[in-house]
């Protein structure tokens, strides 16, 4: 059985029949192709599929399709692209802050929310935005710098 959905995606709205089974994960990456948000252990403990819902960080692989009606979503593609980089996404190149990748989006995610709420958060608010999202990679100190210095930017 499917069920019909509106909901808006980065500003655009969408009405489309879901398995009321599926994942709002599932949904953006394969209903909207909406590929950036990543799919890392599927269940809530990694935090590579975050998004925002109706403002909050979630993890995408948690939240059934069912309960996506009518509500707001904002992915890593909402927030900028190769040509008009968010401040977030220039400070983490500028900062060395990404190595793989593959977590960078949910962390991303998490940063905007956190950003949006404090405008200059310290070392402990960023690192409990970001408790929910591993990154086998970098050991988060540049992370946490590169959230410090874009919020440094929006600032201004
Ligand atoms: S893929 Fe959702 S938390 Fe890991
Ligand atoms: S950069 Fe590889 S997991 Fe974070």
């Amino acid at each position: 059985m499917q069920i019909e959905v509106r909901f808006k995606v980065n500003q655009k709205e969408y009405r489309i029949k879901v398995d009321p089974l599926k994942t709002l994960l599932d949904v953006l990456r394969k209903d909207l192709h909406l590929t950036g948000t990543k799919e890392g252990c599927g269940k809530g403990e990694c935090g590579a599929c975050t998004v925002l819902l109706n403002g909050e960080p979630v993890n995408s692989c948690l939240v059934p399709a069912s309960q996506i009606n009518g509500v707001e979503i904002l992915t890593i593609e909402g927030i900028g692209d190769e040509k008009h980089l968010h401040p977030i996404q220039k400070a983490f190149i500028e900062e060395g802050a990404v190595q793989c990748g593959f977590c960078t989006p949910g962390i991303i995610m998490s940063a905007y929310a956190l950003l949006k709420k404090k405008r200059l958060p310290g070392k402990d608010d960023i690192k409990e935005a970001i408790a929910g999202n591993l990154c086998r990679c970098t050991g988060y100190s540049k992370i946490i710098k590169a959230i410090q210095k874009a919020a440094k930017v929006i600032m201004r």
